[in-house]
């Protein structure tokens, strides 16, 4: 294996099987995407959820294949290559496994350097693809199937963890509701598209921990609310207020994400906040975020939505980063399913 990468070459391929979607992306200067191939697993859908074994099984047939595909969009060899990023902290554990082991087979077989990166730093990295102006510190609203986190950040490659959920993810909470109203999965965008087509007054869902007066989360409540409304539906008046539930339930979770997110923001006196992760697709959560940060003219960035969700560009964009900050891992690179996103990286 390659001792660091060549100074000569600048492309990284960037490896992410951290839950449902496989990803393989080679992107140059850890800005410029040349290809970026995401294989989403419909086989989740039947459940209602992913269902860890079997995105592990479909990460084991696709993961070749996404990597042949993006050299072949980029029109690039082995040879063009500097090194490799995986997605090696945070997420399902056997999805996991299989993209680091494919990134350490590659390490070997082609004499690339390997680095390891944390799934959350990746998704903070996705904005800085379009946007590399983005001024030190902001405060960084990230929000996915897998988690919920309020992050200070100081500088590049710098956190501090002000908040997450306490329970439910937000883009979990999206999902189950999605279940209950027999929307499909994954139920984000399902709910986000229904929610503007009301023409009702929303049906009213509590936003818990609003006032607590700190950058904790909790979406359980939400989630349990709606069951409870739902439950008492009978199915012609279900299906008749499916988009005034949709849009009450979404308009309690971003009452709640947007509001932490500007406290913070106030509290830290910073006048930059950025979304990412899944849920950052989200068309309502992005118009209530760019207007309240509006009207105390703070500036608000999101990525492109192919780099919202699971992408491996994030993740060879991290990486080229860390290269070049002297970061790397051997072939003894393991999984770390929970790691938290360390509170001061550099
Ligand atoms: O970042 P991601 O692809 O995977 C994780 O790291 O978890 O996020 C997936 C989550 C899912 O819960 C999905 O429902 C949610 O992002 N999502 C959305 C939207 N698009 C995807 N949630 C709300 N509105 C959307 N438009
Ligand atoms: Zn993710």
């Amino acid at each position: 294996m390659a001792s660091t990468i060549d100074k000569e070459k600048d492309i990284i391929l960037g490896i992410d099987t951290s839950c449902d979607d496989t990803c393989a992306a080679l992107v140059q200067k850890g800005r410029t995407v040349l290809a970026n191939i995401i294989s989403s697993q419909d086989i989740h859908k039947k459940w209602g959820g992913v269902v860890p074994e079997l995105a592990a099984r479909k990460h084991l047939e696709k993961i070749s294949i996404v990597v042949t595909l993006a050299l072949r969009e980029a029109k690039l060899t082995w040879n063009d290559i500097a090194g490799i990023a995986v997605t090696s902290r945070y997420g399902l554990a056997c999805a996991l496994l299989v993209g680091v082991a494919m990134a350490k087979a590659l390490s070997f077989a082609q004499h690339l350097p390997l680095v390891g990166v944390h799934h959350v730093e990746g998704h903070l990295y996705s904005n800085f693809l379009e946007h590399p102006e983005i001024a030190f510190p902001h405060i960084s609203l990230t929000v996915s199937g897998g988690h919920t986190l309020l992050i200070l950040v100081q500088e590049a490659f710098a956190y501090e963890v002000l908040g997450q959920t306490v329970d439910d993810a937000a883009g979990e909470a999206y999902d189950k509701v999605a279940r209950y109203l027999g929307l499909g999965f994954p139920g984000g965008p399902a709910i986000d598209r229904l929610a503007k087509q009301n023409t009702e007054p929303p049906v009213a869902f509590p936003s818990p921990m609003l006032d607590s007066g700190d950058y904790k989360f909790s979406f359980s409540g939400i989630k349990t609310a709606v069951r409870y409304y739902v439950d008492r539906l009978a199915p012609d008046q279900l299906k008749t207020q499916l988009p005034a539930i949709a849009d009450g339930f979404q308009r309690a979770v971003v009452r709640v994400l947007v509001s932490k997110a500007m406290q913070a923001a106030e509290a830290y006196g910073v006048k930059t906040i950025t979304l990412s992760g899944g849920v950052a697709a989200n068309s309502y959560l992005r118009a209530e975020l760019i207007r309240t940060a509006g009207e105390k003219s703070m500036q608000v960035y999101y990525p492109s939505i192919c780099y919202c969700t699971d992408n491996g560009a994030m993740i060879a964009g991290l990486g080229y980063h860390k290269f070049l900050q002297g970061c790397q891992s051997d072939l003894s690179l393991d999984i770390e399913p929970d790691a938290f996103l360390p509170i001061t990286t550099h």
